[in-house]
């Protein structure tokens, strides 16, 4: 039995093995219920007692070397693949890089241009008293003008709302600084409107303001006119159309040419080839005195528009809710700008 064991030891010393699967072999065939060691210890039974003191002996090696052969060899087995796993060598994957939202791409495009004239950003709360609001821009309670903006209201008190347009930062801002003011205030508005193509419940508006003595109207037709054309390009033509806000007299609104040439031209300029992008006009001295500016000596012009708008216009974007969808098909096509 004893040089049964020697054989047997001489093998077990001399395994080495190519696949774990190799392991696994040698581990069954030495360990199993009806493996090897199993067999020699059956055959133990059968010595007498001299003998079986070492042979015991000699068993038990055996198998405590089958188990270091084992553990060794799957070690360096679970080394060797995780060294596979780092490969230093492979290269990286490279993240692909977000873009910007369209609106804020042209937020920032009326930002640089109304501040290459001098104007100041200017910012104000979105959820808003309604004398900011409303009252102090000439539109008091009742005023039929309010239905123009579905406002709203926080239910538990009426005085609170979410603005209805930036034009309530200007009053905060006349309230809080003195002429001369150059100023524009871009942000989020909020109207109480069914969501289709064309409206939402949410959008973006960049509201400016220009108090000092002697503006007039010739300053702000011809303000409006760089804009357009470093907006859209130098050969815009707009036009002023007389209009209505209870917060300027006179007003207006601003139309940009945009040509009859193609079917879709036709069909989004009305058939007229004309466009309106903006509001304006000459600040009422009301709202002036609202705002403790004295309008015997200062005047000053107000304008705001709604950014989605001139983003639809400039990349042929005709469906609004595209804007807050974030669909990340939408939003890579402006990864460039
Ligand atoms: N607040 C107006 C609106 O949301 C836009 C507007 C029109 C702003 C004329 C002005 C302005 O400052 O003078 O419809």
């Amino acid at each position: 039995m004893l040089e049964k064991i020697a054989v047997l030891i001489k093998e077990i010393e001399s395994f080495s093995p190519k696949s774990k699967d190799e392991i696994d072999d040698f581990r069954l065939k030495f360990l199993k219920k009806k493996g090897v060691v199993n067999s020699l210890f059956n055959d133990f039974k059968q010595l007498g007692d001299t003998e079986k003191k070492e042979a015991g002996k000699a068993i038990n090696n055996l198998k405590k070397l089958v188990e270091e052969q084992v553990a060794e060899h799957t070690k360096s087995f679970v080394v060797e693949k995780e060294e596979v796993k780092i490969d230093l060598s492979r290269p990286v994957n490279l993240e692909s890089l977000g873009s910007k939202h369209p609106i804020s791409i042209v937020r920032n495009e009326i930002i640089n241009i109304f501040a290459s004239l001098g104007f100041y950003i200017s910012e104000g709360p979105e959820i808003e008293d309604d004398w900011h609001n409303f009252s102090a821009l000439n539109l008091p309670e009742e005023h039929p003008a309010r239905d123009m903006q579905d406002t709203f209201f926080i239910q538990t008190n009426p005085d609170v709302l979410l603005r209805t347009h930036t034009s309530s930062v200007q009053v905060r801002h006349m309230e809080k600084n003195k002429p001369p003011i150059r100023t524009i205030s871009p942000g989020r508005v909020y109207r109480n409107e069914a969501i289709s193509s064309r409206a939402h419940c949410i959008f973006h508006q960049v509201e400016g303001l220009y108090i000092a003595e002697g503006v007039s109207f010739a300053d702000l037709k011809q303000l409006l006119l760089y804009f357009a054309q470093e907006m859209f390009g130098e050969k815009t033509k707009i036009r002023l159309r007389p209009s209505f806000f209870p917060f300027t007299e006179p007003s207006a609104e601003v139309d940009i040419y945009w040509g009859l040439e193609t079917e879709s031209d036709h069909r989004i300029t009305k058939g007229t080839g004309w466009l309106e992008i903006l509001g304006c006009g000459m600040v009422d001295p009301a709202v002036l005195e609202n705002c403790g500016i004295d309008s015997k000596k200062y005047s000053g012009y107000a304008f705001g528009m709604g950014i989605e708008r001139i983003a639809m216009l400039k990349y042929g974007v005709d469906d609004l809710r595209l804007f807050f969808e974030n669909d990340i098909r939408f939003l890579k096509q402006f990864s460039s700008l």
